[in-house]
């Protein structure tokens, strides 16, 4: 079915796998609701923003201080008392807390069930390393991250995977489809690249630090089918929902295993040929990200990739007013540190971790649209209309020390 190129496609679209949650009618119903409050609220009613800007606050900013804002925390003050962007933010929020309500009561009215389906898919457990001693990390328990009851670690049931499932049948919603049925497009997106990158490159071990519930390590895996990828979270929920996910999609290649990306001395140097996060690093904190890249840097082998993909860091020619649309998420959606880190320059963070700036590389990783869900309006058309998310990509291909005193 093709669907109107306008308005986000419907539920009943969904990708399903043997633990997927079964959502009734009415509950389907919310979540169309919901994506499409989301697309009217982000393009309808978003660019409303930079006319309050314009119009009203940033007259009002100039008029008071004699000067304009000289960063994005003064356009948001100034934003905050405007009565546009209140309403505007406030809108986008309570759709944010719906979505999350409206999955999570999807999940916990069959959570047993949920949790007997994984428990059956993950089989023996093979592939799947829980470790209950592993401490969640402050900067996942302060807040219930983008508004997700319970973060990712939360447990309702012993052998739960509440968190999982709700991460995967919301985001369908969150995304507009945008992602694809099964919202891998990123990962899909990823493995491409490194195809497209490095024709020949066959990578044997893959770290996927943050793996949630496996979107972009399926993918990767699927691509390399002959790698062992290891995929790391600290949280238990997730890890048991993306095994049963891996398991009933089909994808045996991969070893899920509790663990903190601070520490990786489970694995020796030059360990991996790929170590990649996928919107990650804006999780953590500004103590454990240096430490994850250095242990990753640590981990990975001559020659090997050190990829991470993120939304766009705030460099000093991004209008402060897009600086201050893109920090929405720090002080309206309970991501912290989403702020903070899009301030880095991460070129010298992965210097510092061994990583020189003649190894790294930045790009643009653009994710594959699921033509089922958007069919090309013309056969072998591969104009997507602005339907694919495009990503900012950074990261380093890691040179041997030899080779890296040789070129200085
Ligand atoms: C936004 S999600 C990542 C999404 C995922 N990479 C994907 O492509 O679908 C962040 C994940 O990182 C995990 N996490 C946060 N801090 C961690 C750490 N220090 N070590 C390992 N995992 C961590 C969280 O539990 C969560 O599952």
């Amino acid at each position: 079915m093709a669907i109107h190129d306008d308005i986000p496609p419907p539920y009943s679209m969904v990708g399903t796998h043997g633990v997927f949650p079964h959502a009734n009618h009415d509950e389907r119903a919310r979540f169309n609701f919901l994506a499409n409050l989301n697309k009217h609220v982000a393009g309808t009613l978003g660019p409303g923003n930079r006319l309050a800007w314009e119009k009203r606050a940033l007259p009002k900013f100039i008029a008071e201080h004699d000067r304009e804002p000289q960063d994005r925390f003064e356009v948001r003050r100034a934003m905050n008392a405007d009565p546009y962007h209140r309403f505007w933010s406030a809108l986008k929020r309570n759709n944010m807390e719906m979505r999350q309500q409206n999955g999570r009561s999807i999940v916990l009215r069959q959570l047993e069930d949920l949790n007997a389906r994984a428990a059956a898919a993950s089989g023996s457990g093979e592939g799947l390393e829980l470790d209950p001693s592993v401490a969640i990390p402050r900067y996942q328990r302060a807040v219930d991250i983008h508004c997700m009851p319970g973060s990712y670690h939360g447990e309702e049931l012993p052998g739960d995977v509440s968190a999982g499932a709700n991460y995967d049948c919301g985001i369908f919603v969150t995304t507009g489809g945008g992602m694809g049925a099964l919202s891998d497009g990123g990962g899909q997106a990823i493995a491409k690249w490194a195809k497209e990158t490095r024709p020949d490159w066959r990578p044997r071990r893959i770290l996927d630090i943050g793996v949630t519930v496996g979107h972009s390590a399926l993918p990767m895996a699927m691509a390399y089918p002959d790698a062992e990828v290891i995929a790391i979270d600290t949280a238990g929920p997730v890890l048991r929902y993306a095994h049963a996910r891996a398991r009933s999609l089909g994808v045996t290649n991969i070893r899920f295993i509790q663990m903190n990306a601070e520490d990786l001395s489970r694995f020796p140097d030059s360990h991996f040929d790929w170590v990649q996060t996928t919107m990650f690093l804006h999780e953590t904190s500004g103590l454990a990200l240096p430490k994850i890249i250095g242990e990753g840097a640590r981990v990975l082998a001559a020659g090997g990739l050190m990829l991470h993909l993120e939304q766009p860091q705030y460099t000093p020619d991004m209008p402060l007013f897009e600086q201050f649309m893109r920090d929405w998420d720090a002080f309206n959606n309970n991501e912290p540190f989403w702020s903070a880190m899009h301030a880095y320059d991460m070129h010298d963070i992965l210097a510092d971790a061994g990583l020189p700036r003649d190894q790294q590389f930045e790009a643009k990783v653009r994710a594959v649209v699921d033509t089922a869900i958007f069919p090309p309006s013309v056969e072998g058309d591969s104009e997507d209309f602005g339907r694919a998310a495009v990503w900012h990509a950074y990261g380093a291909w890691k040179q041997a020390v030899a080779m890296q005193e040789a070129a200085e």
